[in-house]
């Protein structure tokens, strides 16, 4: 069973993160930046985001789009208890296209890895490009397209607790096919909630880029600058993307 279906257990089993933390951030980058004065946000691959909440309380315009109808309504519940307003779309993020446009977009959370070809990827990033004001920004958190670390395959667990709600969390990822760069990724949700006991396993398919084949398919849509990779503590330029990295682009003029 998908665990994107579970959004308040996801989103425990993520709350490690620190929206408040990560707004400052991308606000600091926009101010480096970006070449249009930012107003609206676009979160591709959604989910629960803690972020669009932070960026509506802050008085930004936003969207969170994602193929997970539970996943929107829980968004959009969590807006309208804080008192904002969040829109939601549901559409696949590799074949996408919005009415209106943003200043701004992102995807967090290594989301970019369930595009799993370089044709997918070539179209998502046609659709993003369509979607964003030229002059605006588009961040990726975590592509991940180097394996260098042998901690990247090694399984994970952690324990995360809210409302006497407890999630156990397993996050694994083997080989697939290396050739081809694909993985399979795999999410245990131990959930005891209030004493009742609940277990989900997810099981998905994760492609690993390479650097060239990132390029290949921004050379192809033609729409974006590549700004670089960024550390997302420091936001220092790397040479080559760390685990965790900011990749980020700019919309061509
Ligand atoms: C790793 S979660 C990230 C959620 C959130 N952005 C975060 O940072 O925690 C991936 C999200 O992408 C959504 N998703 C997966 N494949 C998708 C697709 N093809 N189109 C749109 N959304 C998709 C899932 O429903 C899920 O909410």
């Amino acid at each position: 069973m998908s665990i994107y279906r579970e959004p308040l257990y996801y989103e425990i089993a993520f709350s490690f993160i620190k929206p408040s933390k990560q707004i400052d951030l991308f606000e600091a980058l926009i101010k480096k930046y970006s070449k249009i004065k930012t107003v609206s946000f676009l979160d591709i691959g959604c989910g629960p985001s803690p972020q669009l909440l932070e960026l509506a309380k802050r008085g930004y315009r936003c969207t969170g789009l994602d193929l997970c109808p539970n996943m929107l309504k829980y968004l959009a519940g969590k807006a309208k208890a804080a008192g904002c307003k969040i829109e939601t779309k549901k559409a696949d993020f590799t074949k996408f296209t919005l009415k209106k446009q943003f200043d701004f977009a992102m995807m967090m959370m290594g989301t970019i890895g369930y595009i799993d070809s370089a044709a997918k990827l070539a179209s998502h990033l046609k659709a993003t490009a369509k979607a964003l004001r030229p002059g605006g920004l588009y961040l990726i958190e975590n592509f991940r397209t180097v394996r260098r670390k042998e901690r990247f395959f090694s399984p994970q667990t952690w324990m995360l607790k809210k409302n006497n709600i407890i999630v156990r969390v397993g996050y694994k990822i083997e080989v697939r096919d290396s050739l081809r760069g694909l993985e399979t990724e795999t999410i245990i949700l131990d959930v005891d909630d209030h004493g009742k006991k609940h277990l989900f396993n997810q099981k998905a398919c994760i492609k690993i880029f390479s650097p060239q084949e990132f390029f290949q398919a921004l050379k192809a849509t033609g729409s974006f600058e590549f700004l670089g990779w960024f550390d997302r503590e420091t936001l220092k330029s790397t040479k080559l993307p760390k685990l965790g990295n900011y990749t980020l682009l700019r919309r061509k003029e």
